[in-house]
C-alpha cells in the first residue's frame, strides 16, 4: 500500500497526476490550500484531500500531522506552482521585475517546497520506498536559456525560471543528503493550465507523464536527477 500527498492537487497537473496515482492503486491526498475547491476535486478523484497552503506553516504542519496519524507517507508530489503574471497577464522581464515580485514566487515555488518537504521528511523516512517528485520546469536549464534560438532563451520572465532553477539545486541536495530516498525534479513540459492561461500545447495527461513516471520509480530507479518524458535534461 503506497501513500502518496501532491500538493496543488486540486486541478491542472497535480489533479491528473493524482487520477493516475490512483488508478496505479496509491492512495492518494490532494493537497489544496482552498478547502471548497479540494472538496469537489476529492469528490471527482474519490480521494483524500487535505487542507495545505505551502506557504502556511502552520497549514503544512497540520497535514503533515494528519497523514501521520492516518498511517504515514511513502510519496510526496511537490508540485504546487505559480507564474505570478504582470498587468494585463503580461510576463513579467528584467526590467520590472521587482524584489516583492520574485518574493511571491520563491514564496509558493521554492520555499513551499522547503516547508513541505521538511514537514514530512520524518514520515517518508519511515517509509520502505521513499520517493519525492519536484515538479519543475525546462525552464529552470541554464544549458537550455543560454542557448540562443531556442524558446527557452525566448521566454522573457524572470521570477519564474530562477525559482526553478532553485527546484533544481533542491532536488540535488536532498538527494545527495537522502540516498535511501528517490527524489527527482521533472519538467512536464508546455501544458494547457490555469497557469498559462491554457496556452501549453500539451494536453495535462502527456504532461502528467513524467511526474507520475518519478513518482511510480522504485529504490533501483534513479535520485537527483532532471527528467522530462524524453528521459534527462541538461541542467
Ligand atoms: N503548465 C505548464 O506548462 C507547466 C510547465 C512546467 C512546469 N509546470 C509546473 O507544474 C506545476 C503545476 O502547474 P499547473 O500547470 O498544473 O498549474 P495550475 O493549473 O495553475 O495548478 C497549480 C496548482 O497549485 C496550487 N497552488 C498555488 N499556490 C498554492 C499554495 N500556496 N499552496 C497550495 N497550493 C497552491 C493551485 O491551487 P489553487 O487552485 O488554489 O490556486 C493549483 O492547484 C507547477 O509547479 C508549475 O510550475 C507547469
Amino acid at each position: 500500500m503506497t501513500t502518496t500527498l501532491i500538493t496543488g492537487a486540486n486541478k491542472g497537473l497535480g489533479f491528473e497526476t493524482a487520477r493516475r496515482l490512483i488508478a496505479a492503486g496509491h492512495t492518494v491526498y490532494l493537497g489544496c490550500r482552498d478547502a471548497e475547491r479540494g472538496r469537489r476535486a476529492g469528490e471527482q478523484l474519490g480521494a483524500r484531500t487535505v487542507l495545505l497552503d505551502v506557504t502556511d506553516d502552520a497549514s503544512v504542519t497540520a497535514a503533515a500531522r494528519a497523514i501521520e496519524a492516518d498511517g504515514g507517507l511513502d510519496v510526496l508530489v511537490n508540485n504546487a506552482g505559480i507564474e505570478a503574471r504582470g498587468e494585463g497577464n503580461s510576463i513579467v522581464g528584467a526590467a520590472e521585475l521587482t524584489a516583492d515580485l520574485i518574493r511571491t514566487v520563491f514564496e509558493t515555488n521554492v520555499f513551499g517546497v522547503v516547508r513541505v518537504t521538511h514537514a514530512f521528511l520524518p514520515l517518508l523516512q519511515r517509509s520502505t520506498a521513499p520517493v519525492v517528485v519536484n515538479v519543475s520546469s525546462g525552464l529552470a536549464s541554464l544549458d537550455r536559456v543560454t542557448a540562443p534560438g531556442t524558446p527557452t532563451h525566448a521566454y522573457p520572465g524572470v521570477a519564474y525560471p530562477t525559482s526553478k532553477t532553485a527546484v533544481n539545486m533542491l532536488t540535488v541536495q536532498y538527494a545527495k543528503a537522502f540516498p535511501g530516498m528517490r527524489i527527482n525534479a521533472v519538467e512536464p513540459g508546455y501544458t494547457a493550465t490555469d497557469l498559462n492561461g491554457h496556452a501549453g500545447t500539451q494536453t495535462v495527461a502527456e504532461g502528467a507523464e513524467i511526474i507520475v513516471r518519478m513518482a511510480l520509480v522504485g529504490p533501483d530507479g534513479p535520485t537527483g536527477g532532471y527528467f522530462d518524458a524524453n528521459g534527462p535534461l541538461p541542467w
